[in-house]
């Protein structure tokens, strides 16, 4: 297995759910992690204390990355504390789960702030350390609504749309300088935020039935297709989406 030791990761909204398994398995590889909240520190520093129990050093910032200026806080931040950042991983996500045209501007730029813009201003943030360093990873964390029509979820869908698209667009102008840029889209994973969604139950319950495993994928299997893609052996994916949905996609 490639060794993450003496690389530096900012993971976007890692105190909980799937940001927080990977920030530990990028801590098992050997990487030093910087876990962000925004709302919530209690889980953070639990993350930070499950990073550290799997060798990594870890830093937890405060940034709402929904905001320029917070952003490149985090990514300073990090870049102070371990001296570079390698790997950038864009997981925080945040919506309003409502019909797309009750949408109003307040919730549209919310939305694509956070789960979109993140991404451009921590990879403009991130990518002059990573060019000095000459090597490094950028992952966008989407979902299949940038592909399909889900309840509910119009601005989200957009916002990851916005996501796999930057990530390509990042990936070409980023491929001569060594750093690889792809986007992971999960199926449902059983975090909090599954709860937020109106029918929620009917939801889970209707794509268990259509998923080929019979069970969901967990957070702990996303986060190591987000390690696999920081190792050598995936230096030839270049603004790829992978889907890690236990089939759920290729079904009928
Ligand atoms: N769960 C699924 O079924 C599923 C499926 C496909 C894709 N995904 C994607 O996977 C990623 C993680 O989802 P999840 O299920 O783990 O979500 P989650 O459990 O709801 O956690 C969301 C995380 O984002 C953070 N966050 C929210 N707004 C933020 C902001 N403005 N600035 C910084 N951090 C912010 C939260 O921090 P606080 O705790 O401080 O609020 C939290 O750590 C998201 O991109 C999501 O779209 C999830």
């Amino acid at each position: 297995m490639t060794s993450l030791a003496g690389r530096t990761a900012v993971i976007t909204g890692s105190g909980r759910g799937i940001g927080s398994a990977i920030a530990v398995e990028l801590a098992r590889m050997g990487a030093n992690v910087t876990v962000n909240y925004f709302r919530n520190r209690q889980p953070a520093e639990e993350t930070a204390a499950a990073v550290e129990a799997a060798g990594g050093r870890a830093l937890v910032v405060k940034a709402h990355v929904g905001r320029r200026d917070q952003i490149e806080n985090l990514v300073a931040q990090a870049a102070a504390a371990f001296g570079s950042v390698d790997i950038f991983v864009a997981n925080a996500a945040s919506g309003v789960p409502r019909p797309l045209l009750e949408q109003d501007q307040r919730e549209w730029d919310w939305t694509v702030d956070i789960n979109a813009r993140s991404l451009f201003y921590g990879v403009k943030a991130a990518a002059p350390l990573m060019k000095a360093g000459g090597w490094g990873r950028v992952i966008g964390i989407t979902s299949m609504g940038s592909r399909r029509t889900l309840p509910n979820y119009g601005v989200i869908g957009v916002s990851k749309a916005a996501i796999e698209t930057l990530i390509r667009y990042l990936a070409v102008e980023l491929a001569p300088y060594n750093i690889r840029c792809n986007a992971v889209s999960p199926g449902i994973v059983l975090t909090d935020a599954v709860q937020h969604f109106p029918e929620w139950e009917w939801m889970v319950e209707s794509a268990r039935a259509r998923t080929p495993t019979g069970s969901f994928v967990t957070a702990a299997q996303v986060a190591s297709v987000v390690g696999f893609l920081c190792t050598e052996g995936a230096s030839g994916l270049v603004g790829q989406t992978l889907i890690v949905d236990n089939g759920y996609e290729i079904m009928p």
